[in-house]
């Protein structure tokens, strides 16, 4: 059995812990907010033994095994070092932090202490998109040469919105720019030159984003990233042999097509379980019981890789993101 505490009770906390009973081997152990009528209430809806009224008082029990953080990125970097110092693992929403050195921060305590620490990339554990990997692996459209890949979508204008607040990590590029640029990631590799054009929220974050990711050999990527119009969210991987097309959305995909000339196009379809959370749930559970301290899929050099890209992108457009804040 695997004892899960979930940090915080939003919009993200709420959909996973629906995933959660779809795990074998998971138990709900204990939710925390920052109001204790909140987490009581999430507890119950959700099957939770035991709540708590504080993080500190999760971090505190000492019957959790992982923790789940599942507050805004603005606030990663503060809850997930408490959790590391408490001595738990950590499975950590997207984006990791807001910027590149509180990452390496987090990287280097999971190191030094010994505890298991991911981003929670889902994507990366979906069955269609494992698929997705081995087809491309094994040479299905030849030599990749591009990856295209975009998500958004218009948010209001909102201070107090998770999206516009720069407190809490807002902007495109963290919240969903960083889907396309992990899925350029899975397919290319670590580019080695990021060109990027943008603009900013009246807020200061960044509106959106256009990004064009460099490899060694030549490959490219462009990504799109926006929260003030509506884009395709789509994913087209170019080969030499032909191209793969997503279908649905690019960070969670129904299918994928390949497309060859003189053939008809093929469609891969893998089903999720739940809402596509609980194989990541499941991944991780398993990387505990065979003591690994980081996911043989979607280690913790990845997920730097990832910021590295995301903090440069964000220079480039003047936006800087500062992890020091406050829960509020
Ligand atoms: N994997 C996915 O598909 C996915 C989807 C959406 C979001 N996310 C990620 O998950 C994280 C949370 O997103 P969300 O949509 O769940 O946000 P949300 O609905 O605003 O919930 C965030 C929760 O964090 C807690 N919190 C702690 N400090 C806070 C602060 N200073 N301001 C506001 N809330 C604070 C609150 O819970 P308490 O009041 O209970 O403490 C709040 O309910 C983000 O990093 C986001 O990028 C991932």
């Amino acid at each position: 059995m695997t004892r899960w505490g979930f940090l915080a009770t939003g919009g993200i906390a709420t959909t996973v812990a629906g995933d959660l009973p779809l795990v074998p081997g998971a138990r709900a152990l204990a939710v925390a907010s920052r109001d204790a009528g909140r987490a009581a209430a999430f507890a119950e809806r959700h099957g939770f033994e035991r709540s708590y009224g504080s993080y500190a008082d999760l971090l505190a029990d000492p019957d959790v095994d992982v923790v789940y953080v599942a507050t805004p990125h603005g606030q990663h970097r503060a809850v997930t070092r408490a959790a590391l110092e408490a001595g738990k693992h950590v499975l950590v929403e997207k984006s990791f932090t807001t910027t590149l050195a509180g990452a390496h921060e987090l990287v280097d305590l999971a190191r030094s202490r010994g505890l298991f620490a991911m981003e929670a990339m889902w994507t990366r554990f979906q069955p269609t998109v494992v698929a997705l990997l081995d087809a491309l692996g094994s040479g299905v459209v030849g030599e990749v040469r591009h990856v295209h890949a975009d998500l958004g979508f218009p948010v209001p204008e909102d201070p107090s919105s998770r999206f516009h607040d720069p407190v809490q990590g807002g902007g495109a590029l963290l919240d969903m720019g960083v889907y396309p640029v992990s899925v350029a990631r899975m397919v290319l590799g670590a580019p080695s030159e990021v060109l990027t054009r943008g603009t900013l929220t009246s807020s200061g974050v960044d509106a959106e984003a256009s990004l064009l990711l460099t490899h060694p050999g030549g490959a490219t990527a462009t990504v799109h990233t926006t929260i003030t119009a509506r884009p395709p969210r789509r994913g087209v991987i170019t080969g030499t042999g032909g191209r793969v097309e997503l279908e649905g959305v690019v960070h969670a995909p129904d299918a994928f097509v390949v497309h060859r000339p003189d053939a008809e196009p093929e469609r891969t379809s893998l089903p999720r379980t739940g809402r596509g959370y609980a194989h990541m749930l499941e991944h991780v559970q398993e990387c505990l019981e065979q003591g690994r301290t980081e996911s043989p899929l979607w280690p913790l050099s990845t997920t730097l890789e990832v910021m590295g890209v995301l903090e440069e992108a964000l220079q480039a457009l003047g936006v800087r993101m500062d992890d020091d804040r406050p829960l509020g």
